[in-house]
């Protein structure tokens, strides 16, 4: 720490260090009003410290040990019915997996009840898990009017069958948990595509949707990527611009997707880490390596997330000023 440092202090703000009180605290004045206060060097986080992703990457993870401390998350996306046949190589431990949806190819109880064996065998502490618009029999009102006509012409499954036979895991949808400190939200929407299950035009109703994303996410598991990241297809870049507006308008330190196989990867805006996590790949084989990360404990990673999100609002263009 020294005099001049610029500083985020959680709950408080930004603001520069103005003076050393040589007692083991730092003076400390805040941007928005002028207020000043002491605080020691380890309740304070240096902001110029803070062009890195919060969140670390881990791309050799049987032989990288987690720092102390840390958690390890191990993503899968879009597996299709083929989680049987992931090497064993592409299924390290981890203490938490994630599953971005598309775990079926068209909802099939029986390879919704397969993927829950799978789940409940990998070698991790927690497992959630999304749908995706492959998972057609989770939706049931898309099934029930369009879905089973189009798919399952020689018979429709029960949707409730196909949801019941999902064990091994926290599956979310719209909805919260809270797993070793961190909250993660799961969604299955995207943008309107060829109707298939939890599509939602873009605009106002995909909108509401990523709305009711709660500020205090730390994790975001969603099925099709925001624009700009993880988003290529042959048609271009398809991700959906509202999700990317919402998501940079809370401090979210993951965001966790898949349904477009051929972006599979991560890549970051500087504050939070943008994973798609797609398994199989275009030609659909279940063959790219699960994406690994390690997160501090939530007390260390959300005031850097939050000092990051205030950093990139302080360098965007402000609204509504002429150019
Ligand atoms: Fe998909």
């Amino acid at each position: 720490m020294e005099v001049g440092a610029r500083v985020f202090k959680h709950g408080r703000g930004l603001g520069i260090v103005a003076l050393d009180n040589e007692d083991g605290t730092w003076n400390v004045e805040f941007d928005d009003d002028g207020a000043e206060g002491d605080f020691r060097a380890e309740d304070l986080v240096l902001v110029n410290s803070l062009s890195w992703a919060p969140a670390g990457v881990v791309p050799y993870p049987w032989s990288q040990e987690k720092a102390e401390g840390h958690i390890r998350f191990v993503c899968f996306s879009d597996t299709h019915g083929m989680h049987d046949l992931i090497p064993r190589e592409h299924r390290p431990p981890a203490d938490v997996l994630l599953h971005a949806g598309d775990f079926t190819n068209t909802g099939e109880p029986e390879q919704v009840k397969s993927f829950g064996e799978w789940l409940s065998a990998y070698p991790a502490q927690e497992k959630i898990v999304i749908a995706g618009n492959h998972d057609i029999t989770f939706h049931e009102q898309y099934y029930k009017t369009r879905g089973a006509a189009r798919f399952h012409r020689g018979g429709a499954y029960d949707c409730h069958k196909a949801r019941s036979s999902l064990t091994g895991c926290t599956y979310l949808e719209d909805s919260s948990v809270d797993v070793l400190g961190y909250k993660v939200y799961g969604s299955p929407w995207q943008p309107d595509f060829c109707d298939w299950a939890f599509n939602l035009p873009r605009g106002q109703e995909i909108r509401k949707k990523w709305e009711a994303i709660p500020d205090d996410t730390d994790i975001l598991l969603v099925h099709g990527p925001p624009a700009g990241h993880g988003d290529r297809c042959r048609h271009g870049r398809v991700g959906c611009q509202d999700l990317l507006e919402v998501v940079q308008s809370r401090a979210i330190s993951v965001v966790v997707a898949g349904h477009l196989h051929e972006d599979h990867g991560c890549t970051t805006d500087e504050v939070t880490l943008f994973v798609n996590a797609s398994t199989c790949t275009s030609e659909y084989n279940p063959t790219h390596r699960p994406i690994v990360f390690d997160l501090p404990r939530r007390e260390q990673l959300r005031p850097v997330t939050e000092a990051a999100a205030l950093h990139r609002e302080a360098q965007a263009p402000r609204k509504g000023k002429s150019p």
